[in-house]
Parts: structure tokens; sequence; C-alpha cells
């Protein structure tokens, strides 16, 4: 493989307030699961980077609390950040954190999904909680979610977005819990753009590819392969969480006022590059070798 294949510098993210204005999300709020944490947290880190207030959700009360101190400072126009702790599986809870989020901002506007659990398990080897316990989190942590924040979304004409992944477009072992959930999460998320698109209010998906840094990158990757994932990606590298924070301020953006219903792939084109038969990226970087061993190639 080629240095400038291994380091295509060219192709890494620039922060979204390069982009974008940094006001552009002045006097907005996020509510967001998950925010304590890894992707979620560089979603609202970079949301509030162009001036929205935000309200972070997790069960673990300290490290949350920590996250939006650690939000607040780095937040833009004055942006603020509150720790609403709350299991997403409880929908009091998750109403009471709306809320607490509404008596402090006065208002939600965006809505990230991003509470999930996750862990590799081949089918013979999960019990019957243990499948139902990802879907409670992930697939009945968004719909209470959802039911929580729908009032206040109707009053802004605001906007959901799901963080999914790509594990369900292809199929892929060990991971059918997951699979399940993000596939139903994201049936779902189109029927809250149909009923809810007249109400002024659209709902997205981002389906994240592999993204280094991560706790699900740490317990759904195999130790060692990160080579031979970054092999596997069209873009030569694993994503960032930038990578996904960026989309986020894209979806929440008047950019995509006519986006709904919709799941934007974030993989650097993993999806298709999994699907080489050709010794890949050499297919594209070395081809007169390749063509070597390709009958009838005129290479
Ligand atoms: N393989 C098979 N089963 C597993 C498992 C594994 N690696 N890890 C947990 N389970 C099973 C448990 O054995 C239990 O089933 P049982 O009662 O039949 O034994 C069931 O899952 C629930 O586990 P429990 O630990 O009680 O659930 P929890 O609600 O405390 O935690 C998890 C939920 C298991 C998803 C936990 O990993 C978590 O909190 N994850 C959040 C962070 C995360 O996953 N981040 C990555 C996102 S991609
Ligand atoms: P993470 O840091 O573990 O994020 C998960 C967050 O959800 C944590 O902050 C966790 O906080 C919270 N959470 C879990 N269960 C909860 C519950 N019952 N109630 C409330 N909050 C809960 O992992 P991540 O890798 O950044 O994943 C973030 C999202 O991206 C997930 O939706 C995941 O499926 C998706 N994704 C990740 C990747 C990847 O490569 N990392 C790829 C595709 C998709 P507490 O533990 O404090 O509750």
């Amino acid at each position: 493989m080629s240095d400038e294949y291994k380091d295509p510098v060219v192709l890494r993210h620039v922060p979204s307030t390069a982009i974008f204005r940094d006001d552009i999300f002045k006097g907005k709020v996020l509510f967001c699961t998950g925010g304590g944490s890894g992707i979620c947290f560089g979603m609202v880190r970079a949301i509030m980077a162009h001036g929205a207030h935000a309200a972070i959700v997790g069960r673990n009360a300290e490290r949350l609390q920590k996250a939006a101190a650690e939000l607040q400072q780095s937040g833009a126009h004055g942006a603020r950040c509150i720790a609403t702790p709350a299991d997403v599986r409880k929908e009091e809870a998750l109403r009471e954190a709306v809320r607490k989020t509404v008596e402090t901002f006065g208002r939600i506007d965006f809505v990230i999904c991003g509470a999930a659990g996750n862990f590799l398990a081949p089918l013979e080897g999960l019990s019957s909680n243990a499948f139902n316990t990802v879907q409670q989190i992930d697939l009945m942590g968004t719909y209470n979610t959802m039911k929580a924040t729908l009032d206040e979304l109707k009053k802004t004409h605001g906007a959901y977005i799901h963080i999914t992944a790509t594990l369900h477009h292809t199929g892929i072992p060990w991971q059918a819990p997951a699979s399940a959930a993000k596939a139903a999460i994201e049936s779902l998320s189109q029927g809250i753009a149909v009923e809810m698109g007249p109400h002024g209010v659209r709902s997205n998906c981002i389906a994240p590819g592999i993204i280094k840094g991560t706790e699900g990158a740490e317990r759904l990757t195999p130790k060692g392969a990160e080579d031979y994932i970054s092999a596997s990606i069209p873009m030569g590298r694993p994503g960032d969480v930038d990578d996904i924070a960026n989309a986020g301020v894209y979806l929440f953006s008047d950019a995509a006022s006519y986006i709904t219903g919709t799941r934007l792939i974030v993989d650097g084109g993993a999806l298709h590059g999994k699907s080489a038969w050709l010794p890949y990226p050499d297919s594209s970087l070395n081809q007169k070798e390749v063509a070597s061993v390709v009958l009838g190639s005129k290479l």
C-alpha cells in the first residue's frame, strides 16, 4: 500500500466551523441521549460550537456531570450544557429529563437519539434477556425519547437524528441484537418523518461505520484488526468522531431543511469496500499487478 494511500491527508475531515457560520444554532437547544461519551459527546461539542445549549442523558450521573462541564467550556456564544441523568428504558425518567431541559432553556429544537448498548455474541450464545436488553436500550430507548420530546419539537419545528449503524445493511456475524434494533430504528425514523412532516418536524438517521477511539470500536472490532479494516475502507481510514459530528451539524442546519426520512451513511465507503472480490485497494493502486491474475485483462 502506498504511503500516500495510508495517510490520505486531503480526505480528512475539517471542523464544521470552517464550513458553517459559528452562530447558526445560537438560541437553539439540543437534547442528546448518550451525549456523555464517544460519538454523541463529539456531536454535542460540534453543535455547541455553533451556539446551541445542550442537555445530555446517560445512566452514569458522575460521568455525565463531568462531560457537561467539559462541553460547557468548549461551547460558543455562551452555550450552556446540563446533565440530565436517566435510563432511556424508563419513560418517566426521560420525561423528567425533558422537563428539566425545558425549565432550564425554555425549548428543545434538536434531539439526538444516540444511547445504545452492544456486545459481540453469536446467536447460540445469546439468552433472550441479552437480546431483549439491546432492544430495550436501542429501540425502546429511541421510542421513549421521541415520545418524551415530540410536543417540544412540534412547537419549534425541530429535528431528530437517530444514530444507527451499517450492520443491518448487509448482515454481520455476532451482532444480531444490535442489527435488529438499528434496522427497526431506521423504520421508526421513517414513520416519524411521515407523520410529523406536516407539523414541520424532520427525522433522519446517521449510520456510522467504524469510528476510532470509541467504546463501540473497542467492543466490536477484534484486537489488531486496524490495518485490515483500514485497507477495506475506500477512504483508507476508520472514521473520527468529528466525521459524525459534521454530518450532525449539516442535518440539523437549514441547509438540510428539505431532508427527512432518510439515512446518511458516514463510513468512508466501507460498505462498498467490503464487497470487493479483487484485492483491495490494490485494484485501484497496483492495477498492473492485479491484472496479471485476471483472465483476459487487457491492461
Ligand atoms: N455476550 C452475551 N450476553 C451478554 C453479553 C455478552 N458479551 N453481555 C451482556 N450479556 C447479557 C447478560 O448476560 C444478561 O443476560 P442474562 O440475564 O440472560 O444473563 C443481559 O445481557 C443483560 O446484561 P446486563 O449486564 O444485566 O445489562 P445492563 O442493562 O446492565 O447493560 C449492556 C447493558 C449489556 C448492553 C452493557 O454492555 C452496556 O451498558 N452497554 C452500554 C455501552 C455500550 O454498549 N457502548 C457501545 C455502543 S455501540
Ligand atoms: P458509547 O460511548 O458507549 O455511547 C453510548 C452512550 O449511551 C453512553 O454515553 C452511555 O452512557 C449511553 N447509554 C447506554 N445505555 C443507556 C441507557 N440505558 N440509558 C441512557 N443512556 C445509555 O459508544 P459509542 O461507540 O460512542 O456509540 C454511540 C452511538 O453510535 C451508539 O448509538 C452506537 O450504536 C453508534 N455506533 C457506534 C459505532 C462505533 O464505531 N463506535 C459504529 C456504528 C454505530 P451511560 O453508560 O452513562 O448510560
